[in-house]
């Protein structure tokens, strides 16, 4: 999904940095830099790249930390790719990194399971736009990645838009594990999930009446 070039690229929460060495050897940024709090496992990866991402030839760095540390410099090229963890780990990394900065954009690229929406209320607020989305399904595990840029054209939603595409079984099955998910919330606290679940049913009826006008591959109405 990473439109390329970036000066940097921050691979947060990188583990074992598989993530972080593919971007280096696609070459989509200057350099790249790889953060994770776990000390012996930044050590070997620090190894492994020093092996086969000599310095020589590639720019990277390896920071064990918490991303909460990290104070975003004022570049103007940058991407945070925050990956793999739930959504309080990625709301909670989102604000610090925009409250450390508050003057420079930066883009994100987040992929987390489940409370997607509150991960993209929280993108909403801080000014971010969409580049892109989709929906990813990995061994019956469903993520939204979500591309944002404070620069990009498309408003981003709560519930997604773009990425649904109804025409896909797959997509159907996610709408209904999400707001499954969302039901079992609304047990505890009605007030604030019972919209939620009202924002996606709204979506499911605008992306079934596209379908019915258009049975091709479809997108709901565009509004701002
Ligand atoms: C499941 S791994 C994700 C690996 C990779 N990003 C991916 O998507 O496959 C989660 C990683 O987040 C790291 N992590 C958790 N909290 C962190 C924090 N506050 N700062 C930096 N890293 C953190 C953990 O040490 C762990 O390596």
């Amino acid at each position: 999904m990473i439109q390329p070039p970036y000066q940097t690229i921050w691979d947060c929460c990188c583990d074992h940095g598989q993530l972080g060495m593919s971007l280096l050897n696609d070459g989509v940024a200057d350099q790249v830099i790889f953060v994770d709090v776990l000390e012996n496992i930044m050590a070997k990866l620090t190894d492994r790249l020093i092996e086969d991402f000599p310095p020589a030839h590639y720019s990277w760095q390896v920071r064990c930390d918490d991303i909460k540390n990290i104070q975003v410099p004022a570049e103007d090229s940058q991407l945070f790719i925050i990956a793999g963890v739930g959504p309080d780990q990625s709301i909670e990394f989102i604000k610090s990194l925009c409250a450390s900065a508050p003057e420079t954009a930066f883009d994100l690229l987040l992929c987390s399971v489940h409370g997607n929406y509150a991960v993209r209320e929280v993108l909403i607020a801080q000014g971010y736009r969409l580049k892109e989305e989709r929906i990813i399904c990995d061994k019956n595990r469903f993520y939204e990645a979500i591309y944002a840029s404070k620069k990009a054209d498309q408003p981003l939603r709560a519930t997604g838009q773009q990425m649904w595409d109804w025409t896909d079984p797959v997509h159907r099955d996610y709408w209904q594990r999400t707001v499954g998910h969302y039901r079992q919330k609304a047990k505890k606290n009605q007030l604030r999930y019972q919209l939620v679940i009202q924002h996606y049913e709204t979506l499911r009826d605008a992306l079934q009446a596209a379908l019915k006008d258009n049975p091709e591959p479809n997108q709901p109405p565009q509004s701002e």
